[in-house]
């Protein structure tokens, strides 16, 4: 299944990257594409540069993408993914890997109009970089098979209405809900559900391998941030889930309704308005993740960054 993930790494889009080109996985990574949010874009592509060096994955072109979001200011998480967005983790200073030429807007666009098959889109930062594409070439939608994305919920962690990732570019994410593109969302009530715990980071180590020392070191950094920030025991692994549900659709259970995104509200800016029970009478547009199977999301993790010592 041709994919292209689009991302701001940061720690939980890294171990994203990490799954979908791990051995276990069927995704063939089209193009990875960054854009601004947990940190300047500049600095998520240094970061996504350093997980495929890391992780030796050298076809796969990295391409820049949007410095900002569509109409207002940019808004970064530095207190989660720290000052290089990707704080913690010993990395290449200099990745032997450089972007490609090209903004990334303009990959997914061209791939999407060349390919010979659907290609799923997988967003796990601002939705920036997808609006943009939609808005400059309409006719890829219809090469793409469906959005997979990271936000939204029934709850904040940037303000009390709202997820980070739809906060940050609530315009692009009200272009990308109502495109009428089949989506799934995974949204916080879910990943909040996908907890890495100070175990998980013992039993990484415990694998002894660079990677997973490499995704032990990230998660220990998170789950500290996590810790400071919000007082909470763990850290959501949100960005994954993603990644996690197209290797095995069996792991999530889902809800279809109708999800429109506030642009508007003064409280409630960039909140998902989730009609559960359909009192809009709006057809639904959006899968929402509600559940798991932990068992083999937890099997499925493990797997995946074992499947690098292979
Ligand atoms: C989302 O915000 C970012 O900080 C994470 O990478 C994730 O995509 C969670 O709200
Ligand atoms: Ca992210």
């Amino acid at each position: 299944m041709k994919v292209i993930l689009d991302c701001d790494p940061g720690h939980d889009d890294a171990i994203a990257i990490i799954l979908a080109a791990s051995r276990i996985s069927p995704l063939e990574l089209e193009a990875i594409t960054t854009v601004a949010g947990n940190v300047e874009v500049e600095k998520n592509t240094l970061n996504a540069l350093k997980v495929c060096d890391m992780i030796g994955l050298e076809s796969v072109p990295v391409a820049q993408g949007a410095t900002g979001p569509l109409v207002r200011k940019a808004v970064i998480a530095e207190e989660i993914h720290g000052e290089s967005g990707l704080d913690g983790p010993k990395l290449p200073r200099h990745p032997s890997k450089t972007a490609i030429d090209q903004h990334a807007v303009d990959v997914i666009i061209e791939k999407l109009l060349t390919t010979n098959e659907p290609i799923t889109l997988i967003p796990t930062g601002p939705l920036t970089n997808i609006a943009l594409a939609l808005i400059k070439e309409p006719r890829i939608k219809n090469n793409i098979r469906e959005i997979v994305l990271m936000g939204g919920g029934t709850f904040g962690n940037w303000t009390p209405a709202a997820e980070f990732n739809i906060y940050v570019d609530a315009e692009a994410a009200k272009v990308v809900f109502e495109s009428g593109i089949p989506i799934k969302m995974f949204g916080l009530d879910v990943t909040h559900q996908v907890l890495a715990t100070k175990q998980t980071v013992a039993d990484l180590k415990s694998i002894n391998h660079t990677i997973a020392t490499f995704v032990s070191e990230l998660l220990s950094f998170f789950i500290q941030a996590y810790k400071n920030q919000f007082d909470f025991d763990g850290g959501p692994i949100h960005d994954a889930c993603t990644v996690a549900h197209l290797i095995d659709p069996t792991i999530f259970t889902f809800d279809h309704v109708h999800v429109d995104i506030e642009t508007k509200g003064e409280y409630s800016y960039g909140m998902t308005v989730i009609d559960k029970h359909g009192v809009t009478g709006k057809q639904p547009n959006v899968y929402i993740a509600k559940g798991l199977d932990q068992g083999k999301f937890w099997s499925l993790f493990y797997n995946a960054i074992a499947s690098y010592a292979e």
